[in-house]
């Protein structure tokens, strides 16, 4: 069923309480956000807002404080980079909810921004508590949710508010579920996902419900030695979900079963040490040493995955090759970014860490799509239904009832 969106509700003088995925990455050392694209990401929505004569407050969670207040993990940062990017102020408050943020939210003009405090500074938000979802709904009159990247949780700022509030989706919501939707539902052929980082179970349900949409698979990254062993490769000190053996065995027959063409790595760089200062070598798929781990595809899997990829319609990319934040494990990763930005087909980047390659990279305008949801996309992809959409209003014509 398709969702309302902020076009189909009037927010003129009203509070338009805008949930955002601002959970960017932030440089340990320095403190400084290293990539500002989920930022800017949901401009759109807040300019739109803003044209239309809304009040805006946006909320976010960033990092995993587990209900704790971390000064590291507050919004202030974020607020200033926002203002930054507007050319216009951005208010804070100290919390999300209470006295203090309702008084901000009494003191705002048409035309105001106001960002809340850290919304996972309390556990209730991941609880998905009923009375927080409540005293964050008292904030606003209407609720956007433009935080595809966290709408894969049932939490009270994503779930628990459209209990309250009329809830339509922002822009950025909308346009990652059309896009993420036409990939499931009309991929133009050859369509090929090339997948790789650490786990194979954060994948499982992906490859299952797109393996009969295909027409090719690649496996790099992490993943692949569970893959690899389950062919019964030895992988020497390689990270293998044991437990997740039998799966990538069932995943490789199915893929066999529906005539996907399967594309595991055929040679690997091996390390002695995950560390800038380790010895490499690049060995053959058959020739894996005992003591040392795979921490890269090696180049004739580039070539391979490469020759198939220039021929494909359509190409979803989840997770790095290889451990590309060290850069000598980073060839596999940086050339699977140069290859899709050079490619003649719709390439969607899910999320996460692939999508901070491919901007830091500075391929971002090259990319048909980035996702700003890694696990979302995945869930998206999966099948299931995220309760972030399922919450908003539906298009056809409905009652809205304000409970409690
Ligand atoms: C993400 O970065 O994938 C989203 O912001 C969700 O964060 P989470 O995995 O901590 O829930």
């Amino acid at each position: 069923m398709e969702k309302m969106t902020v076009r189909d509700i009037a927010v003129s003088d009203r509070r338009a309480l805008v949930r955002v995925d601002f959970n960017v990455p932030i440089d340990e050392k320095t403190g400084k956000i290293t990539d500002d694209s989920r930022i800017r990401a949901s401009l759109p929505t807040i300019k739109y807002l803003l044209e239309q004569g809304a009040k805006v407050i946006l909320m976010s969670h960033l990092g995993r404080p587990k209900g704790k207040v971390v000064e590291e993990l507050r919004m202030t940062g974020v607020a200033r980079r926002l203002a930054e990017i507007l050319g216009r102020p951005v208010k804070t408050t100290v919390d999300c909810i209470g006295p203090e943020a309702e008084a901000a939210v009494a003191a705002m003009k048409v035309g105001d921004i106001l960002l809340l405090e850290n919304l996972r500074f309390h556990n209730e938000e991941e609880a998905g508590d009923d009375t927080f979802a409540r005293s964050l709904a008292r904030l606003g009159d209407v609720f956007v949710n433009d935080a595809f990247g966290t709408s894969h949780r049932a939490h009270a700022s994503i779930a628990g508010i459209p209990k309250y509030l009329p809830a339509v989706s922002g822009f950025l919501l909308e346009n990652e579920v059309a896009t993420l939707g036409r990939i499931l539902e009309n991929p133009e052929h050859p369509f090929a996902a090339l997948l790789g980082g650490a786990k194979v179970s954060d994948k499982v349900a992906m490859i299952e419900n797109i393996l009969s949409k295909v027409d090719a698979l690649f496996i790099g990254g992490g993943m692949a030695a569970t893959f690899l062993k389950a062919q019964a490769y030895e992988v020497g000190q390689s990270l293998v979900e044991e437990d997740r053996l039998a799966t990538a065995a069932r995943l490789i027959e199915g893929a066999m079963a529906k005539k996907v063409h399967l594309h595991l790595p055929v040679d690997v760089v091996v390390a002695d040490e995950v560390s800038a200062k380790a010895k490499t070598q690049t060995v053959s798929v058959g020739k894996i040493p005992k003591d040392k781990k795979i921490v890269d595809i090696g180049p004739q899997t580039i070539k391979a995955f490469e020759d198939e990829l220039r021929g494909c319609r359509t190409v979803f990319w989840n997770g790095p090759m290889g451990i590309y934040e060290i850069p000598k494990f980073a060839a596999g990763t940086r050339a699977m970014a140069q290859l899709l930005a050079g490619l003649k087909a719709a390439t969607i980047i899910g999320g996460g860490s692939t999508a901070e390659v491919v901007n830091a990279m500075k391929l971002t305008d090259k990319m048909t799509f980035i996702s700003t949801g890694g696990g979302a996309s995945l869930e998206f992809l999966s099948g299931e239904k995220l309760p972030g959409v399922e919450a908003l209003l539906d298009k056809s014509p409905q009652v809205f009832r304000r409970r409690g």
